[in-house]
């Protein structure tokens, strides 16, 4: 199993503080989780149908014609590799590892590239991939550049996969209105922008056959009768969305400043979290932990990401902890 965030329990035995006392900004999920509407006992009880609504106010949300819900994207990062011939596959890196490692695992070979590399190698891969704002880094790639990448690598019958996992805070960056063109792949994230990371939904956006061809690699019932009903209510609360768009892009400005007040300027992230590339990373991670405040570190490159503090009481803790880190640094 792969590292990361959101390890909570870990945390809790490593440093022997209580649960409730921790502060955890170790993900990228959203920390106003959207309310959640009454559920009826036959969404338990019956197994889940299909065209219940999920997909119409999915697509509507999205603004596509043909998507896939999935129990979280996580559920497609791992059978997409799957559906193809073994081939060569850029990965731009740094990125998300459960990509790398699907490809790997499936037999792929695998190339990790910067985006600097990307024309270069381009017409030698049969598959593209990236995160798209990137996790970690929140690096974020035009969308124009994108569509030509994919015009190229679709001449060949080629992909490009983008995990937009982090998309929904910046919409007019996606791509995901274009993804009916064969070998134009978009993974979308419920969990993260309406902090419900729990139920495990994802969709994918891409031409039918492939939807079908996925949907079929998957199985029957995937998502959950509840996580199906719960689903449909976000996707069509657009005052929430309103809301939750503003929450999030005020917060993540203000621990960008937070941050670069106490030495610590980002040198990268999006409306849901911050990165903050430092050689003293793993230092900083543990300094904070050992006050009971959980950040997500990172080895190659050196570095953690933080996500946003729910609350002024949150933010307050923080910056205390980060001042007194830079004094006992100084
Ligand atoms: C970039 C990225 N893609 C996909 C996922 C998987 O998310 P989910 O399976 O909840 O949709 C994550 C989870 O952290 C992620 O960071």
């Amino acid at each position: 199993m792969l590292e990361h965030g959101g390890r909570l329990l870990r945390a809790v035995r490593q440093y022997g503080i209580a649960r409730e006392d921790w502060l955890d900004l170790s993900s990228g999920i959203a920390p106003w989780p959207y309310p959640i509407p009454s559920i009826a006992p036959e969404a338990w009880a019956r197994l889940p149908e299909t065209d219940d609504g999920l997909e119409d106010a999915a697509r509507h949300y999205y603004g596509v014609r043909h998507l896939l819900p999935v129990a979280g994207s996580q559920a497609a990062i791992q059978a997409l590799p799957l559906l193809r011939p073994l081939g060569r596959v850029g990965v731009l890196a740094p990125c998300y590892a459960e990509h790398p490692h699907a490809w790997q695992r499936a037999g792929h070979q695998l190339i990790e590239l910067e985006e600097s590399q990307v024309e270069a190698q381009l017409d030698q891969l049969d598959v593209l991939v990236l995160v798209n704002p990137n996790n970690p880094t929140g690096r974020l790639v035009p969308r124009e550049r994108l569509l030509a990448w994919h015009a190229r690598l679709a001449e060949r019958g080629g992909w490009l996969l983008v995990d937009e996992a982090f998309m929904d805070n910046s919409p007019p960056h996606s791509v995901a209105d274009c993804a009916e063109r064969p070998g134009l792949i978009v993974l979308r994230s419920f969990g993260k922008f309406f902090g419900l990371a729990g139920v495990r939904l994802g969709c994918v956006v891409a031409e039918p056959s492939l939807l079908r061809r996925l949907d079929e690699w998957l199985g029957p019932w995937t998502v959950s009768g509840p996580t199906r009903v719960l689903a449909q209510a976000c996707f069509a609360d657009h005052a929430a969305h309103r809301a939750q768009l503003e929450r999030c892009a005020l917060a993540s400005q203000r621990l960008a400043a937070l941050l670069q007040g106490c030495g610590l300027a980002p040198s990268g992230g999006c409306d849901l979290f911050q990165y903050v590339r430092s050689t003293q990373a793993a230092q900083l991670h543990d300094f904070l932990a050992r006050r009971g405040i959980l950040v997500r570190l990172f080895e190659q490159p050196a570095a953690v990401r933080l996500g946003l503090p729910a609350t002024a009481a949150d933010e307050q803790r923080l910056a205390q902890a980060l001042t007194d880190y830079q004094k006992e640094t100084a």
